[in-house]
């Protein structure tokens, strides 16, 4: 059930605001589409938030949460090589025989647009169900310019679909097509002067991303792709530092990228690097998990730096097939030992920030109304429990849904 109403308060709330817990009850006034009012408890009168159609009472509330990193538009599935990874096939070896990344193009290129449409849309209610109301979602399994064209469209489509604001991504340096063994360069070369330019003209990419790693892209062709994207005027991001170092980071900081994703194995110079260009660093537990990675993202290093870190749940078929944007916290915890507060920063205002949407991720006067009501004692629960169903109310752009 949803309704959508013009102005609505929430009172008594233990607010997260995308930063920190307020010290304090909180009241939170919301007119048409955006925050209008937030107030200590202490200090709200009613003749500050008039027309008040609806009042709820109680429950910690956050910002709609932001998935930042998502994979979700896809066909088939990798559950053999799942499998084989336990009998002790390696992610890079799996590749380099032409599974993983290739095994799901191979799919994808089969889909049509309609068929992927179906397929990814349970997997996006999956977020919107458990409060994600920003995410970012990739192409990547196409690598022709007609097929990553394709996913973007598809991507749009689930952003029309559903209550949730869909960023997209251009990942067509994602693998090197098997059309094109050998001749990475001749790849390179069509994403730069086709595909980016193709999908710029019918408006479908709203960021460009590469994978730059041995068995992806080299700095140097990454950086080409980063060129190309900065002439059409699309910010850029990059997948870097999963398996080992070759300076990606370091590169997409100095392009100015609004993100470099994974980087378990970032060292002290990408660091600095992404400090001074503003560079968010994206941590996806969820891949290293599934991957029996053991190399750390240097979260003391970037914490001293104040590189902001995000948490996302890199949804794909390969490395990430998870759905739970707070078991990303949980783990972004447990596994990175992240704080709950950097954890659940790391999910909405930073997450937010790695968009270039920092405004979509905070509670404050003015940012549009995505918003969470759950019904948990305080913030924290949120990364230390991993329960679903603890939703009472999800807020998109003012639209109330009662969850439960
Ligand atoms: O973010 N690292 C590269 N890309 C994805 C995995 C894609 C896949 O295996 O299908 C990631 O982990
Ligand atoms: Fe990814």
């Amino acid at each position: 059930m949803s309704s959508a109403f013009t102005s609505r308060l929430w009172r008594h709330v233990t607010l997260f605001d995308g930063l920190q817990t307020l010290p304090k009850p909180m009241a939170v006034w919301i007119k048409n589409d955006q925050i209008a009012g937030v107030w200590p408890e202490s200090e709200f009168r009613t003749e500050l938030a008039p027309g008040v159609e609806r009042t709820e009472v109680g429950g910690v509330m956050t910002p709609g949460l932001v998935d930042c990193h998502t994979h979700l538009v896809y066909a088939g599935q990798r559950a053999g090589e799942f499998e084989q990874r336990l009998e002790g096939a390696s992610y890079a070896e799996i590749a380099r025989a032409g599974g993983g990344i290739l095994g799901t193009v191979r799919a994808t290129r089969a889909a049509s647009e309609a068929d992927l449409f179906a397929l990814s849309l349970p997997r996006l209610q999956a977020l919107a169900d458990e409060g994600v109301t920003t995410v970012e979602i990739k192409s990547g399994y196409g690598l022709t310019v007609a097929d990553e064209l394709k996913l973007l469209r598809v991507a749009r489509q689930l952003g029309e679909a559903l209550p949730v604001r869909v960023i997209t991504t251009l990942l067509g340096a994602h693998a090197v097509p098997p059309e094109f063994q050998g001749d990475a360069e001749g790849y390179v070369d069509l994403v730069c002067r086709e595909m980016i330019p193709a999908a710029v003209a019918e408006g479908l990419a709203d960021a460009v991303d590469v994978f730059c790693e041995g068995i992806a892209f080299s700095p140097a062709q990454c950086e080409r792709v980063f060129l190309a994207a900065r002439e059409h005027g699309l910010p850029i991001k990059a997948h870097a530092e999963q398996l080992s170092n070759l300076g990606g980071s370091v590169l997409a900081a100095r392009l100015g990228a609004l993100s470099t994703d994974h980087v378990e194995y970032l060292d002290g110079a990408g660091v600095r690097a992404m400090a001074a260009a503003g560079t968010v660093a994206v941590l996806l537990p969820g891949a290293f998990l599934m991957l029996g990675e053991t190399q750390h993202p240097p979260v003391e290093l970037l914490r001293r730096y104040g590189v902001p870190m995000a948490l996302a749940s890199d949804v794909n078929p390969g490395t990430s097939p998870l759905y739970l944007p707070t078991l990303i916290a949980h783990l972004g915890c447990t596994l990175f030992r992240l704080t709950p507060r950097e954890a659940l920063t790391g999910i909405t205002a930073h997450a937010a920030q790695a968009l270039g949407r920092p405004e979509l991720g905070r509670i404050q006067v003015g940012a549009p109304a995505d918003l969470c009501l759950w019904d948990v004692g305080q913030p924290a629960e949120l990364a230390y429990e991993v329960r679903p169903g603890r939703l009472r109310q999800r807020v998109f752009g003012g639209e109330v849904q009662h969850v439960r």
